[in-house]
């Protein structure tokens, strides 16, 4: 696992920026998988720009998320199938086909679960893009999740809820509690990871990812074993180190 430690976020999106540049621009038909969150949004705004400013084309290449909530439907300002159009695709040109989220709102959720897991065993992500939350976890693999752990329906942790009551008014109740998710298993086999952390909040979890022992009450301690991790950090997320 590298460690990255910038000044501030803008430099650590344009750190991070660079890796994705050179996954896109190396190979057209990049296989990338995507978060969401805060952590990534600097990150999209670079493509967006560079997209824009430089041509860097992704019209070959394909596009995983990690998570979508579960009870959302997908035109909710708050789904992620929301964030990642309004944050990413819709600046770039990367095909409408070639993007594949989870369907949260899927009558049958086990198998939206079996397919998506599927399809992702079809491919190998070149580059996947990952945030951390304050308690560890890694897409929603909350504490406590297998390491063997496949696409799977997780109830979210209240320290999840929590911290994602920002993006619902500030009111725990409208936020889901239930979400669709790549597992930890899926996550280990990407080729390259690059993972975003910054603030203060993350500094613990920062901490026990890079500096704990392997374990599942940490579920991103599981990267010190990925070959090929990037952790992309500011000053505040690195204070622990
Ligand atoms: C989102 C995801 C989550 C977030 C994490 C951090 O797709 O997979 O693991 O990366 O909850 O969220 P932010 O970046 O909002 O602090």
């Amino acid at each position: 696992m590298k460690i990255v430690v910038a000044p501030d976020v803008q430099h650590v999106a344009e750190a991070a920026f660079k890796v994705m540049k050179n996954t896109v621009s190396e190979k057209k038909d990049a296989v990338l998988g995507l978060a969401t969150g805060s952590s990534p949004e600097g990150l999209y705004a670079l493509m967006a720009k560079d997209h824009s400013e430089n041509g860097t084309s992704y019209q070959d290449v394909v596009t995983y998320n990690l998570d979508e909530y579960v009870g959302l439907p997908q035109n909710h300002s708050q789904s992620y199938y929301t964030f990642m159009h309004e944050k990413l695709f819709q600046y770039i040109d990367v095909k409408e086909e070639n993007i594949h989220i989870p369907c949260g709102c899927a009558q049958d959720e086990e198998k939206a679960c079996h397919d998506y897991e599927n399809m992702l065993a079809k491919v190998r992500i070149d580059l996947q893009v990952l945030g951390i939350g304050s308690d560890g976890h890694i897409a929603f693999n909350e504490p406590g999740t297998p390491f063997d752990s496949l696409v799977h329906l997780v109830h979210l942790k209240q320290q999840t809820i929590h911290d994602n009551a920002r993006f619902f008014d500030h009111d725990e109740s409208k936020v889901p509690t239930m979400a669709i998710t790549t597992g930890l298993a899926d996550i280990m086999r990407c080729r390259k990871i690059i993972l975003i952390a910054t603030g203060a909040n993350k500094a613990q979890a920062v901490h026990d990812m890079v500096k704990g022992p392997v374990s599942t009450s940490c579920p991103a301690s599981i990267l010190q074993k990925h070959p090929d991790t990037v952790v992309f950090l500011d000053e505040a997320a690195a204070s622990k180190l």
